[in-house]
């Protein structure tokens, strides 16, 4: 029998993963079984715990459950301890590994496939919630000059990077909270959307000349053209969404898995061109 693995979620119908992690082991030949599992959202423990009881090998987990798969593991990896968020679990024996690969997801995408620099350059994270948390920590360990999180709700950012302060060792100067108000004057070579704006249709209040010259503006909003990426279009600004982290992340977690790294360039096409 193929060895099991699925995403766990509340909605999880929409889910691209099972059709990623299908790509994957077709290309790399491994025999795997990938399904969606739907947690009724006040049961997320029960739902894994008898996912893995009954044989199963591992579980990329979605929104809302991040933070509880995070407490449901035995232990933690990397990202997954500062995030305070699992995206990924392995099951080693009787033992729940957690992990978190959506920054480094973030960043293979950012680096590899776009050819983006972070290292010492001025980084805009927008948002404070679970996307920020998962992506902080690998964005400072490229060392950016600056980076700053700016959220509508500003005590939000404030803690989120009080909470890095507190767990990262080495967190680099210029990392700091700003409201969107206060941002003009100082252009960015990266503009991480990691709100949840763009699902509503709406953006983040943004300055005119947010942009330096050459900078990417990244949505971690994936299948639509949200209104960030559509006012940095309209600016000349080179533009990406969320997908190719998709794809990036599941590429980490089916590595943790399965010990082969998937070449996910053409999922990415794959799935650009379903689209
Ligand atoms: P996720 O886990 O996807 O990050 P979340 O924890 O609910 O979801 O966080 C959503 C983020 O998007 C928050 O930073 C939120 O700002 P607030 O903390 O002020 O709520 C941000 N967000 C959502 N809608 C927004 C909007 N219309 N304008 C600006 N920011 C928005």
């Amino acid at each position: 029998m193929s060895d099991r693995y699925a995403v766990v979620g509340n909605p999880v119908g929409h889910s691209k993963s099972p059709l990623i992690h299908a790509a994957f082991a077709r290309q790399t030949g491994q025999d795997i079984a990938y399904d969606r599992l739907l947690a009724p959202l006040d049961a997320f423990a029960v739902t894994a715990k008898r996912f893995f009881h009954e044989g199963g090998h591992g579980l990329n987990v979605t929104v809302p459950f991040k933070p509880e798969a995070w407490d449901l593991v035995d232990e933690c990896e990397g990202a997954a301890l500062s995030a305070e968020a699992v995206n990924t679990i392995k099951r080693v024996g009787n033992q729940l590994i957690g992990y978190n690969t959506d920054g480094k997801g973030l960043l293979a995408d950012l680096e590899h496939n776009l050819g983006a620099t972070i290292t010492g350059k001025r980084v805009l994270l927008m948002g404070a919630g679970g996307a920020s948390y998962g992506v902080l920590q690998p964005l400072l360990e490229r060392k950016p000059d600056l980076l700053i999180v700016a959220n509508r709700t500003l005590d939000k950012a404030e803690r989120l990077v009080r909470h890095f302060h507190q767990h990262t060792a080495a967190v680099p100067q210029g990392v700091m909270a700003r409201p969107y108000e206060n941002l003009g004057g100082q252009p960015f070579d990266l503009v991480v959307n990691a709100t949840s704006a763009g699902l509503e249709g709406v953006m983040p209040p943004l300055p005119e000349n947010l942009f330096a010259p050459g900078a990417i503006a990244y949505d971690m909003v994936y299948g639509i053209e949200t209104r960030f990426l559509a006012f940095a279009r309209s600016r000349g600004v080179r533009c990406a969404d969320g997908l190719g982290m998709l794809v990036e992340q599941a590429a980490e977690s089916f590595f943790i898995w399965r010990g082969v790294r998937p070449d996910t360039a053409p999922v990415i096409a794959q799935l650009r061109c379903d689209h």
